[in-house]
């Protein structure tokens, strides 16, 4: 490993806009952590905050959406967490995992990564693999405040051996370009950035200004898809997503809409 893909955090700070370092209160880089999510939920709750960013090099309990695990072995793969406290109602936020997943492609477009696919509601893939995930999660009583934890995986540099615990489908940054991926200290850097800025103004634009980018990003709009629910299966088309963020599914009765929450997307790939 180059020495100047070591996590750290003095690389990281560098490469901060006077924006996020204007907003962090705090900026933990770990050697080990159970989950970045998990430290953030802890450190909210002794009243820290409100906007404090984790990346660790592995994780020991790595969480993915559904109570699914992340698996985070020390390699090279980026797993961030940033949380954010918003002071407004609870709708103002809709779409807002959704539309993270845009930040997230535009930062990696800019390092030279453009044929990246969403796949609803949080995943990031190529070429039908996954890449990344995103479990965002809420603490607190919603009707004051509303504390955000956005949890990121990225997969950048992972060996096949550490790989085969994931049971589906899944490519990192190297495999993808064949060349060294980039510095992580500055990916992670770009991402706080884009975050920051991009939570600054979330509410006050809300999904319907990321759908167009959504759709045109979404790689089942168009084809069969299965929503899995309660061990409960709906079968239709998908039509991409709905100014909300909600799942439009053509079946042959109807249009439903289907929000994210612990509903899963089966059967599309590329
Ligand atoms: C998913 O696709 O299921 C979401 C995966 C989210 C993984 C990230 S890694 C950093 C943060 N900490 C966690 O425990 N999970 C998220």
């Amino acid at each position: 490993m180059k020495q100047s893909d070591l996590l750290n955090h003095g690389s990281i700070k560098e490469a901060l806009s006077p924006n996020s370092i204007e907003h962090i209160s705090k900026l933990i880089v770990l050697d080990e952590v159970d989950s970045t999510n998990s430290l953030l939920i802890r450190e909210l709750n002794e009243g820290n905050g409100p906007v404090l960013v984790c990346v660790a090099k592995q994780q020991t309990a790595g969480r993915g959406r559904s109570g699914k695990v992340w698996h985070s072995p020390l390699s090279k793969n980026i797993y961030l967490s940033l949380s954010w406290e918003y002071k407004v109602p609870s709708n103002k936020i809709e779409g807002l995992s959704l539309a993270i997943g845009i930040v997230i492609l535009n930062v990696l477009a800019d390092f030279g990564y453009s044929n990246l696919k969403l796949k609803w509601p949080n995943d990031i893939l190529y070429d039908g693999a996954k890449l990344a995930g995103i479990l965002v999660e809420l603490i607190g009583d919603s009707r004051s405040s509303l504390r955000i934890i956005t949890g990121i995986g990225i997969n950048i540099s992972m060996s096949v051996t550490a790989g085969s615990a994931i049971g589906r489908p899944w490519t990192d940054l190297s495999s993808i370009r064949g060349q060294s991926p980039p510095s992580r200290n500055e990916l992670l850097a770009m991402l706080i950035n884009r975050l920051i800025d991009f939570f600054a103004f979330y509410p006050e634009k809300g999904f319907v200004c990321w759908q167009n980018s959504w759709n045109a990003r979404d790689s089942c709009i168009g084809k069969n898809i299965q929503i899995v629910s309660n061990n409960q299966i709906q079968t239709g088309i998908s039509r991409g997503v709905d100014s909300n963020g909600r799942l439009i599914l053509e079946t042959p009765e109807d249009l439903l809409y289907i929000t994210a929450g612990d509903v899963s997307l089966r059967e599309c790939a590329k």
